[in-house]
This record gives C-alpha cells, sequence and structure tokens, in this order.
C-alpha cells in the first residue's frame, strides 16, 4: 500500500500555540491523510493558519464540513438577516459601500472586539470557526488569539484544583445588550447555558480554561462575584505571552478551535478601509463534560 510522505509541512507561528500548515489546496479534493494530518494539526496547535488559498463559499463549506457538520446562523445583523453556514465579517454593505458606523450590523461586529468563544452560549457550543479572508484591509483589522489551554497549564496546581468542578452560564447577549437594538427579533430566541470553566479536549486530554465574553455567571456563586472571577480568568488568559495577533493577507485562511483559544476583532479605519472575511463555523459534537440548558431565564 502506498502512501503519499510529508505533502504538508507543520510550522509553529508562536511558542505555545498556532501553526502554519504548508502545501495543501484546503479547496481541491484532499487525501484522507492529509485530512488527519491537518485534525492532529489542530488538536495539537490550536490555531491553524492556510495561507495562499483561493475559497468561494462553496469550496469553505466543502472544507469546513470535513470536520463535522456546520452550525446554521439565524438571520441577524452580524449576516445581514442572511441565515445559513456563512457569516460576514465586514464594514460593507450588500453593494460594496461603506456601511455607517451606527448601522445595526457594524454595532453588532464592534462586540467581537470583546474576548470570546464563538457560539459558546449553545448547549453544544462550536468546536471550531473557519475565517477566510476576502478583502483585507492595509492597515489594522487584525485578528488576536489566544490559547486557553497554554493559559490553564501556566496555573499553579492548586489554583487548577480550585476551578476544577466550576460551571459557567454563558449568554448569547454581551453584558451591555439591553443598548443593541440589532437583537430586537431574537428576544425571544436568547437562552442560557452552561458549560464547565475547565473543558477538557476529548481527543488530547489537554485542558483550558472556557470563558470569554458570553461566560457571565458562575453557578452557586452571587452574580457580581462569579462575573468578576470570569473576567480575571479571561484578562489571565489574554495577557501578551498567550496571544497571538493574525495581520491578514490575501488568501489568508485562518481555522481556530473555539474550546481552548479566545479571538477578538482588532480596531481599523472603517471608514477608510475595506474588510471583508467570511466565516464558518464548524459545530462540536456531543458535550464532552455535563452541561445543561437553563430553560426560562432570560437576558436583559
Ligand atoms: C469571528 C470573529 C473577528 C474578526 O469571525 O468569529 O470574531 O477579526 N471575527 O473579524
Ligand atoms: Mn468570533
Amino acid at each position: 500500500m502506498s502512501t503519499v510522505a510529508n505533502r504538508i509541512t507543520i510550522k509553529r507561528l508562536h511558542p505555545h500555540f498556532v501553526a502554519e500548515v504548508i502545501g495543501i489546496d484546503c479547496s481541491a479534493p484532499m487525501l484522507r491523510e492529509d485530512f488527519r494530518t491537518i485534525w492532529e494539526a489542530f488538536n495539537e496547535h490550536q490555531i491553524l493558519v492556510f495561507r495562499d488559498q483561493h475559497f468561494n463559499d462553496e469550496s469553505q463549506i466543502a472544507f469546513s464540513s470535513m470536520f463535522n457538520q456546520l452550525e446554521t446562523m439565524i438571520a441577524h445583523p452580524g449576516n445581514d438577516w442572511n441565515p445559513g453556514h456563512i457569516s460576514v465579517m465586514t464594514n460593507l454593505g450588500k453593494d460594496g459601500e461603506f456601511l455607517p458606523l451606527d448601522h445595526p450590523a457594524m454595532v453588532h461586529r464592534a462586540r467581537n472586539e470583546e474576548w470570546h468563544s464563538d457560539s459558546s452560549f449553545k448547549p453544544i457550543a462550536a468546536l471550531a470557526s473557519l475565517l477566510s479572508a476576502r478583502i483585507v484591509p492595509p492597515l489594522g483589522g487584525n485578528t488576536d488569539f489566544a490559547s486557553a489551554r497554554a493559559a490553564y497549564e501556566a496555573l499553579p496546581v492548586e489554583r487548577r484544583a480550585a476551578l476544577d468542578g466550576l460551571v459557567a452560564l454563558h449568554r448569547m447577549t454581551h453584558r451591555d445588550m439591553d443598548n443593541d437594538q440589532g437583537y430586537k427579533e431574537e428576544d425571544k430566541k436568547r437562552h442560557i447555558v452552561t458549560h464547565p470553566v475547565v473543558r477538557t479536549n476529548p481527543v488530547n486530554g489537554r485542558n483550558a480554561l472556557y470563558v470569554g465574553a458570553h461566560a457571565q455567571e458562575i453557578v452557586g456563586m452571587p452574580p457580581e462575584e462569579g462575573a468578576k472571577l470570569l473576567d480575571e480568568l479571561t484578562e489571565y488568559c489574554t495577557q501578551p505571552q498567550f496571544v497571538y495577533r493574525h495581520a491578514w493577507r490575501d488568501g489568508d485562511a485562518v481555522m481556530w478551535d473555539n474550546r481552548c483559544t479566545l479571538h477578538r476583532a482588532t480596531t481599523f479605519d472603517r471608514t477608510k478601509y475595506k474588510r471583508k472575511l467570511h466565516r464558518t463555523t464548524i459545530a462540536g459534537k456531543a458535550p464532552d463534560t455535563a452541561f445543561a440548558v437553563i430553560p426560562g431565564m432570560h437576558a436583559g
């Protein structure tokens, strides 16, 4: 039996995480071994960077679907009320012209500047997200990533033990959501879920802190106390030594593990430079530890 050896090279880009995958065209049919190499690299390195790709929505959906089913987005301001598998991170309207800064889509997307894990407010949270660059601004508009796995592993043993078993309550809405008009039509669909604060990757047993903007309370703690602890943990995870900043280039695609990393958008001149990235979100499988939907609890 013959296999194709070493078609793919994995090059680490940061001391703690992030690797560039070299030697693969993600839009082309893929060998099983190549997919396995990518899957293993994803579990190990948490963030994968693919350069010089040629994704369109169809090929991005096809590649992303190899990992698991995709999440389907309901219509909301972040995707210009176009439900489906593609979320669009842009400052442009459908006509390709700049959106006003107070447009609901812009207000909604500005929230991506808070550290978060995609879909952590869902009962089965996202496994991964894949963002592909379609229009890259010449200055700014980077995406920051933090390894919540490296952060967890750097904690003293006693601190890890103290966090073990804690459960956080995640809301879709951000804390200042009442000022956001964009979600009105979704109000009824808001839900609150719980996830463990320490998450384990079932493939390799590595633990990570599972925090970020949607994690807002700790079950069994007064709300302010839980919020304070979660804020501290997010701040801890996002210290410079755990952070990789991705400066987008044409043809870039970045795939991140939502189970063990946090990310945020960074600012740029939205009235001067055009930016457009398309995201697919790969659903999680079963919860890796117990979770519960708390019915009847609503934010705001
Ligand atoms: C996302 C996201 C950040 C960015 O696509 O989930 O948070 O830099 N994007 O656009
Ligand atoms: Mn995001």
